[in-house]
């Protein structure tokens, strides 16, 4: 069964590409975007072989609107794009705000306003982040979709904000567009096949990469930031989501927002486990799951990180009829089997 043309910018990218798998499987005609900033050509012929299919593929800037325009020309038929092109690393934000208010907002508002030009009517899912909720209240938790979005800690959580905020404000205005905005909390693990998975540029920042490339040795040890805070051991919690979990919940909300339910043209769903997990539970999830020696000692806290957060994801359960249900022991096993695959060890 044909269900249509979707576009997906970031196709290349660590969730991009689970998504694009998915889709596929599901019967939707993909048209990927990736301009390869922070991705690989390479995750391209990993989803081609997962699916057995070709993928069309368009290599193109979506902060370059000619470029972007060029994609909506042969492929007028687009029904729904889901946006993940952005740029990602906290830290880097930091330095360099204008570079995630260049490229964040342009990209948004190229894909808004070709998306609308010709009064079709077409959907756009939002790549969001928990981020929006900043520190919750101890009272916020599991955090809902009507939690308080608190000023952003760093520039790359604004450009999720304003991105937000601009999709709201646009699809008041323009009857033909639909949104869905997806607040992912932390996505981890790779697929199954390990021929597609997370594949950061040099030092990775987050916490299972960082625990795999320890695991293959290429980095000495894992450092845990922080076992001194408010926690039952001290050190920081999160909902940690398998990706190909989180690339299923996209595929319900391009079906949603293709389908004839659901009146609200601007949603909000929380992509969560509703769990939370500690960064010391999780290591040791890692050890007994994979039994790989993982040598790690406490540091020092990371500036800016949260506390504790995880999601209440029933409204995603409810309303998407989706739900992230992988354990979390055969997702570390995915993330290991993805490294030992990139790493060539046996
Ligand atoms: N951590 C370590 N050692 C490491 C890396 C991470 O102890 O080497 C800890 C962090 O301190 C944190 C936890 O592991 O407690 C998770 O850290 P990640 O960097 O994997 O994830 P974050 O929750 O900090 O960040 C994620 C996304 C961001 C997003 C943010 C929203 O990566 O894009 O959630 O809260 F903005």
């Amino acid at each position: 069964m044909n269900k249509g043309r979707v576009l997906v910018t970031g196709a290349a990218g660590y969730i991009g590409s689970h998504t694009v798998v998915e889709l596929t499987g599901a019967g939707y005609d993909v048209v990927g975007v990736d301009n390869f900033s922070n991705s690989s050509p390479q995750m391209l012929d990993g989803i081609r072989q997962i699916t057995g299919s070709p993928l069309t593929f368009i290599e193109a800037d979506c902060s370059d609107r000619n470029q972007l325009a060029r994609v909506f020309e042969q492929y007028p038929d687009i029904r729904a794009s889901i946006h993940f092109a952005a740029h990602k690393a906290v830290g880097e934000s930091v330095q360099q705000p204008l570079k995630y208010f260049e490229n964040n907002l342009t990209s948004l508002l190229n894909l808004i306003g070709l998306s609308t030009a010709d009064g079709n009517s077409r959907g756009i899912v939002f790549s969001s982040s928990c981020t929006v909720y900043g520190e919750p209240d101890p009272e916020n938790l599991p955090i809902k979709e009507t939690a308080p979005v608190k000023p952003a800690t760093s520039p790359y959580g604004r450009t999720k904000q304003m991105c937000e905020e601009i999709l709201h404000d646009c699809t008041a205005a323009c009857p033909g567009l639909k949104v869905i905005a997806l607040r992912y909390f932390n996505p981890i693990g790779a697929h199954p096949s390990a021929l597609i998975g997370e594949m950061p540029a040099g030092v990775p920042q987050n916490l299972v990469p960082y625990i795999t490339q320890t695991a293959a040795g290429i980095r000495k040890e894992l450092k845990i930031f922080g076992n001194d805070y408010p926690t039952p051991d001290g050190t920081c919690i999160r909902d940690y989501i398998y990706v190909v979990d989180l690339a299923k919940a996209h595929v319900a909300a391009v079906d949603r927002i293709l389908g004839t339910t659901g009146s609200d043209r601007y949603e909000i769903f929380n992509l969560g486990t509703g769990t939370g997990l500690s960064v010391l539970e999780l290591v040791n999830h890692f050890i007994s799951a994979t039994g790989v020696n993982l040598p790690y000692s406490f540091a020092p806290r990371r500036a800016g990180d949260i506390i504790k957060v995880w999601a209440d994801p029933g409204k995603a359960n409810r309303v998407l009829g989706w739900k992230a249900d992988t354990p979390v022991d055969d997702v570390l096993r995915s993330a290991w089997e993805w490294e030992k695959k990139v790493r060539g060890i046996r």
